[in-house]
């Protein structure tokens, strides 16, 4: 969400709706830690809504077999169809569009996660996540109500809500509030295309290993710069794909830092040369 959209607007910043078979294992999942506190907060909120109390089935069934056959149950359209009807309207008793609200059905269908994507889906007011289960959902209802398919990676799990609650984190991160100020200053993994540079606590010797003298030198621009370069060293060799992205953006920092090597160089230098004319002008000692 947009920093100046804190003023206009008043708490939850961010409300998420997730349409499944198991609200209490979302529920669950999202109600400790920093979520949970952003939560309490009423920085964001989370509704939870279960499919299978608006199924009209009188067995309160919400699955059915697949037509031309084949393995497993599908979804059917109704029972999500209604669900997401209610969320919409509650939505909209609140003054939103709840028709128009973003939806999303977690699905290893979809395009790929990415920080970017949490950047941008943090920008809505509004988010329902649909949590597929059975060997998936009725095409007509993705039809007519979903916006966005997004997957969480090239594996297949069990159900939606696991990916559900990965994206839920990574956006609410990106939320004015929801993170104190001392963890929105760690410098992110990926928010720039770098990975985080080594991090070390006390003791300062552990293992016989002992922490990096930069770290205790004091100098928070030694720091930064020793950070950086572990930063460039470990993304070049671990994901050189996020490399390339960063050195293509930040060329002008190979260029200061040829320019930083080049007068180091030049420094060294003279004071090599100045070394060797003290030598040379240094009277020669008499002999006793
Ligand atoms: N549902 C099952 N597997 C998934 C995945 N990898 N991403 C999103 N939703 C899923």
């Amino acid at each position: 969400m947009n920093e100046d959209r804190q003023e206009d607007i008043k708490k939850p910043y961010m409300n998420f709706h997730v349409l499944t078979l198991f609200p209490d294992m979302i529920r669950q999942g999202l109600s400790e830690s920093i979520i949970g506190r952003a939560l309490a907060k009423d920085y964001i909120s989370l509704e939870t809504v279960n499919i299978r109390d608006h199924t009209v089935d009188k067995h309160k069934k919400v699955d059915d077999y697949p037509y031309g056959g084949g393995a497993g149950m599908l979804m059917q359209a109704q029972p999500v169809y209604d669900a997401w009807m209610s969320v919409a309207e509650g939505i909209h008793r609140q003054g939103r569009d709840g028709k128009k609200a973003r939806v999303i059905y977690v699905t290893p269908q979809g395009r790929t996660f990415s920080q970017e994507l949490a950047k941008e889906l943090a920008k809505e007011e509004d988010l329902i996540l649909l949590c597929g289960h059975y060997e998936g959902i009725d095409e007509r209802v993705l039809e007519e109500i979903v916006t966005d398919y997004i997957s969480i990676g090239d594996y297949v799990l069990t159900g939606g809500e696991l990916p559900a609650m990965v994206m839920i984190d990574a956006i609410s991160r990106m939320v004015p509030g929801v993170l104190s100020n001392a963890e929105s200053g760690v410098t992110e993994s990926f928010g720039n295309y770098l990975l985080e540079y080594p991090q070390y606590s006390r003791p300062e010797l552990w293992h016989e290993k002992r922490v990096p003298e930069v770290l205790l030198s004091g100098n928070h621009q030694k720091v930064d710069e020793w950070r950086l370069e572990e930063s460039l060293k470990r993304t070049g060799k671990l994901r050189p794909d996020l490399y390339e992205k960063w050195a293509a953006e930040n060329q002008e920092y190979f260029v200061k830092k040829a320019k930083r090597e080049e007068r180091k160089r030049r420094k060294e230098l003279k004071q090599r040369q100045k070394g060797r004319e003290n030598v040379q002008q240094k009277p020669l000692e008499k002999p006793e």
